[in-house]
């Protein structure tokens, strides 16, 4: 549903990506990780269409409609309420309101909110904002999912069972997802496939790793499974050598 073929990227004359490959498969979850700086913001910003390739091409049978773009930072409007919130991007005017306001609180009881529509945004924990953040995107019906860092500001058990709610119901949609993350664990327990980017400047796609998990996944029940560990090592070799690699270019 995504083809990202030989990108290449820069800041004027400062060049970061070269020749960046990836492909997301209808469904598919994709994880990409990376050394700090390498690219991987960049990267998403290109598919995501607000950044220009100096070669290379992304193309995807997608119109607009269908990607939906999750930020660390969610940009609920503090002045509506959860409910409005999710429903603002649904298009409803007049009398469908009601529809809109009835889809909205669907999705925020999909999404473990039921009862919290009346709520503003600075009355709602940084997990329940995540979720309703999510549910805003969702509501939307993406068939593709976009997301830098999405979980990077809540606390372990929060993430686990947000991450846990979105891997359900990627399951159920058939939603792609390309997921920036810098946390390894998470990329492989989430992911069917996880990506590697080297370290820049001209960072390359240097490794992919298919995940050979079974699906549907509970998160908690990856991390035992014998062929975890051995991924979670060889991910965690070929970034830190990146990453020494980095270090000692800029000695
Ligand atoms: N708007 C920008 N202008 C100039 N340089 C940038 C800009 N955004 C990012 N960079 C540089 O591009 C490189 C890649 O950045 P980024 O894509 O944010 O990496 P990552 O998300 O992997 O940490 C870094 O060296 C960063 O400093
Ligand atoms: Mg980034």
């Amino acid at each position: 549903m995504l083809r990202v073929a030989d990108l290449s990227l820069s800041y004027g004359q400062v060049p970061v990506l070269e020749g960046a490959s990836l492909d997301i498969d209808d469904g598919q979850f994709v994880s990409l990780v990376g050394p700090s700086g390498s690219g991987k913001s960049s990267l998403l910003r290109a598919v995501m269409g607000l950044q220009k390739p100096l070669a290379g091409s992304v193309t995807t049978e997608l119109a607009k409609r269908d990607i939906g773009i999750l930020f660390q930072d969610d940009a609920l409007l503090p002045w509506r309420t959860a409910r409005e919130n999710v429903a603002l991007g649904l298009g409803f005017h007049g009398s469908n309101r009601r529809r809109a306001a009835d889809h909205a609180d669907s999705w925020l009881t999909q999404l473990g909110l039921s009862g919290l529509g009346d709520r503003y945004p600075r009355q709602l924990s940084g997990g329940q904002r995540k979720r309703v953040a999510l549910a805003q995107v969702l509501a939307l019906k993406p068939r593709l999912l976009l997301m830098d860092e999405p979980f990077a500001s809540l606390d372990a058990i929060v993430r686990a069972r947000v991450t846990q709610d979105l891997v359900d119901l990627a399951e159920r949609e058939r939603i792609g997802v390309l997921l920036v993350t810098h946390d390894l664990e998470e990329a492989i327990s989430l992911s069917d496939v996880v990506y590697l980017l080297s370290q820049g400047p001209r960072a390359r796609m240097s490794q992919r790793y298919d995940i050979p998990l079974s699906r549907p996944r509970k998160l908690i029940a990856t991390r035992s499974d014998p062929r975890f560990a051995p991924l979670l090592e060889r991910l965690w070799d070929d970034l830190s050598r990146e990453v020494d690699r980095g270090a000692a270019e800029a000695a």
